[in-house]
């Protein structure tokens, strides 16, 4: 059988973030609360001439050459913070990327499920037509309401993928492991442009959910406990993704061990949450910051959406994979940052969002190659610098 799964991966981060500690100052607060308690130092903030289009396209444009352009025949937009309620997101990145026209452009949703079934059913679609690749992009503005006990779990970034044949990072395993069902634990009514969200009752259905996922991947004929070199899981803030190793160790009768699990937490605690891209991060986190030799070693890999759809899978690390990350370009997006202050965040807030056909231009701010110039007679401009 035909080996599918990813080939190359890269994240993008904008480069404004406030300091949690910042946020624990304004809130009155411990700031072990933040950095232990739940596990993070930093929320990435877009400014307002970025968002999740401008975010997928620099994480695309860094594993997308000439040559790939020419095979992908499929590009899914993973995301739950959408900027059209009927035009994809994607249909823009493919054109600053400069795709050929013959190509199925789609959007995806459920929380921070959907680029899992983006790379899934790439995966699929690759089995059927091998000489194809699949882009499978994740993008995400975490954004809560000021003064929420969420406010500290914000974040954004993308992960773009590029799924084909004989790929040289991973290949993806067959067995998978589901599990959907209709809870009200996060969700966005179309109105409302932050979440409302039961955040206790939410941890809660996440380890439920991946006992579920879990037992059902065992039941496909998925991998031993113990095969698995590292885990990665969705990760709204690192303490959930330790709770949730915790959690399935106990299933497994094994011993909670912290190395298997801490590699893929490095740029997640750095970022914050980005809802469908956090489990890539945590997968390129884990692979560019691991000592160890994952040469032909199985991940297990967890994804949660609220609401809920989860799912349980592994893949098998490729020989000659370290040839293909970027850590370099990584680390430097992630070094090469500006602080903001309580103030300066606020207004990162409140990006020009005109609901009467006027024209709103953006102040030229983002790091980046592409940006949102302006919003006019109800149209998004975008452009590269
Ligand atoms: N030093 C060290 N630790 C401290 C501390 C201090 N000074 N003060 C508090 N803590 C600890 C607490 O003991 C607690 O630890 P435990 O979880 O082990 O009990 C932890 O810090 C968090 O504190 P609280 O229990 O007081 O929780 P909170 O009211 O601050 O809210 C939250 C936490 C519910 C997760 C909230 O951040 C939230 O609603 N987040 C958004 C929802 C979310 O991310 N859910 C995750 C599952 S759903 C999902 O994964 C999908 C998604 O991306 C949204």
């Amino acid at each position: 059988m035909t080996a599918i799964g990813i080939d190359k991966l890269s994240f993008y981060v904008p480069q404004h973030y406030m300091s949690l500690g910042t946020l624990a100052e304004r809130q009155g607060i411990d700031p072990a609360k933040f950095s232990r308690g739940i596990g993070q130092n930093k929320i990435a903030l877009p400014a307002h001439d970025e968002d999740v289009v401008t975010m997928a396209a620099e994480a695309a444009r860094a594993i997308v050459t000439a040559e790939d352009a020419e095979k992908i025949d499929t590009v899914l937009f993973a995301t739950e913070t959408g900027i059209d309620q009927s035009k994809a997101a994607g249909v823009y990145v493919h054109k600053l990327l400069d795709l050929p026209s013959n190509v199925r452009v789609v959007e995806l949703k459920h929380a921070c499920y959907s680029g899992t079934a983006g790379l899934q059913l790439a995966a699929g679609h690759v089995a059927r037509k091998p000489d194809r690749k699949v882009l499978v992009i994740a993008s995400d503005v975490s954004r809560y309401d000021v003064d929420s006990p969420a406010e500290a779990t914000q974040g954004c970034g993308a992960v773009a993928m590029l799924v084909s044949a004989n790929p040289r990072v991973m290949e993806l395993d067959t067995a998978t492991g589901c599990h959907s069902e209709d809870i009200m634990d996060f969700w966005r009514p179309n109105y409302r442009k932050t979440p409302l969200v039961d955040g206790k009752y939410s941890t809660v259905k996440y380890l439920h959910s991946l006992a579920n996922a879990w037992q059902d991947y065992v039941a496909q004929g998925g991998r031993a406990f113990n095969e698995m070199a590292q885990f990665c899981y969705h990760i709204p803030f690192t303490r959930m993704g330790s709770k949730a190793h915790a959690h399935l160790s106990k299933l497994n009768e094994a011993q909670n061990d912290v190395n298997l699990i801490e590699s893929g937490m490095v740029y997640n605690r750095e970022v914050g949450n980005c809802y469908a891209a956090s489990l890539y991060l945590s997968l390129i986190s884990m692979l560019e910051n691991t000592d160890i030799d994952l040469t032909n070693r199985p991940v297990g890999m967890f994804s949660y959406g609220s609401g809920a759809v989860a799912e349980f899978f592994s893949a098998v690390v490729q020989p000659g994979y370290r040839d293909h990350l970027m850590i370099a370009h990584h680390r430097k997006l992630l070094e090469d940052r500006v602080a903001l202050n309580y103030d300066e965040y606020l207004a990162f807030r409140h990006a020009p969002d005109p609901t009467d056909g006027s024209e709103a231009v953006m102040a030229q701010v983002a790091r980046g190659r592409y940006r949102l110039a302006r919003i006019h007679e109800h149209k998004r401009h975008y452009e590269a610098v």
